[in-house]
């Protein structure tokens, strides 16, 4: 069996890791020489997965027996268009919705009508002055093509429209200037609901509880489920089916009060589940790695604890290289460090993961700070 994983980050690595272990060649292909995921596989390819042409070259010349998008800026059409020869998980149709925001919002909101945000659809700053005047201020502003919080902003006066749209169209993906005009949801949480549809079924994880700063996860936390639970469980479970295919999905949700909020959804490993690596039996990467082969996927058994993970993040240029993970762990018996083991960085990048459990959500929390803390990063040439 002969996987090509299209996307070779720190999520990746660790979903090239479980599938490895149940004896799939896997070959990792990135943008850029020596990604997290080409550490773990003998089998590389560099090439741009936004163009078309070469996704299509490389799935002629691999042969592969499974596609497995692990980032959404890839030639979606492309995988469309040859699924029948090379099966796309979770399926093609799942990763080319998601990857542009309008398409996972119109199914969602107007095929499913299912709750999320108002929103409009815009393509020029004089449309987003006219929506924001018809959602209401304040409201969000994205691209509708990006990830990771480029191009996002809140939009809370009319005079920051123009600065909206020019930062928006920076923080693009690709040439679409399309941008989605979203009511802001006061919420009281927002989880993401790890939802795997698999050959026996759906199972789902435990909620995972996250803070986002600047649109980039700060730190997760997986908690007992509360009393929406049903309603969000009904809800992801709606919208995976709809999506179709075997695989592990990240939902993400608002709470609002007693009432569940669509946000928005990865067909793959989310990067605030890198919780589950020390939440229990089963992590989202091998509950990912299970689901894409056709094994079914238990509902996941966890340890008694809380358990909580706060991701490192550098800022500058050059090759990172951490110190006192032996402090770090010495905070807590639980504590585990993941060194991404990124070659090099250009900007603020994530470059590994602290995960602790505890007593409480606050005492993993406080643990998976306190660990993270004793972590030091120096950036050589
Ligand atoms: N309509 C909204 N109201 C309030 N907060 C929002 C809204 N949309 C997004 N946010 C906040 O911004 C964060 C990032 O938004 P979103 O998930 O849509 O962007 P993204 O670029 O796809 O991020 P990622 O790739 O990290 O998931 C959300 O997790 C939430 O905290
Ligand atoms: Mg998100």
């Amino acid at each position: 069996m002969k996987a090509v994983l299209l996307g070779s980050g720190e999520l990746g690595k660790e979903v090239a890791i479980e599938l490895a272990r149940l004896g799939v060649d896997v070959v990792a292909v990135d943008r850029y020489a020596g990604a997290p995921a080409m550490h773990v596989t003998p089998f590389h390819k560099i090439i741009d997965m936004t163009d078309a042409d070469a996704i299509r070259y490389l799935l002629i010349e691999e042969e592969p027996d499974l596609v497995i998008p692990e980032i959404e800026a890839i030639a979606t059409s492309v995988l469309v268009d040859l699924e029948r020869d090379f099966p796309v998980v979770p399926s093609a149709r799942a990763v080319h919705l998601t990857m542009n925001r309008e398409g996972i919002r119109r199914l969602v909101a107007e095929e499913l009508q299912l709750p999320t945000s108002p929103y409009c659809f815009v393509d020029s700053p004089e449309e987003m002055r006219e929506a924001a005047r018809s959602i209401g201020l304040p409201c969000v502003v994205k691209p509708v093509m990006s990830s990771s919080g480029k191009g996002q902003s809140v939009l809370r006066d009319m005079n920051q429209v123009d600065e909206a749209w020019r930062y928006a169209l920076e923080g693009a993906r690709g040439k679409s200037v399309r941008c989605i005009v979203e009511g802001f949801v006061n919420f009281d949480a927002e989880i993401t609901l790890l939802t795997v549809q698999h050959s026996g079924g759906i199972t789902f994880f435990d909620p995972i509880y996250h803070l986002q700063i600047d649109g980039d996860y700060a730190e997760s936390w997986m908690d007992l489920p509360g009393e929406t639970i049903e309603q969000a469980q009904d809800l992801a479970q709606k919208v995976v089916k709809a999506l179709g295919g075997w695989g592990l999905f990240g939902v993400e949700l608002f709470l609002v009060g007693d009432e569940v909020i669509f946000s928005e959804v990865s067909p793959r490993p989310h990067d605030t589940g890198l919780v589950t690596m020390a939440a229990g039996d089963i992590s989202e990467f091998a509950a990912h790695a299970r689901a894409v082969l056709g094994i079914p996927v238990p509902p996941p058994q966890r340890f008694p604890q809380a358990v909580a993970s706060v991701p490192i993040k550098v800022r500058g240029k050059g090759r990172p290289i951490l110190t006192g993970l032996d402090e770090a762990c010495r905070v807590d018996s639980s504590v585990q460090v993941r060194d991404f083991g990124k070659p090099y960085v250009d900007g603020e990048r994530r470059i590994a993961v602290v995960v602790a459990r505890g007593a409480s959500s606050e005492d993993a929390r406080r643990l998976a700070h306190r660990a993270a803390s004793k972590i030091d990063v120096m950036l050589v040439d």
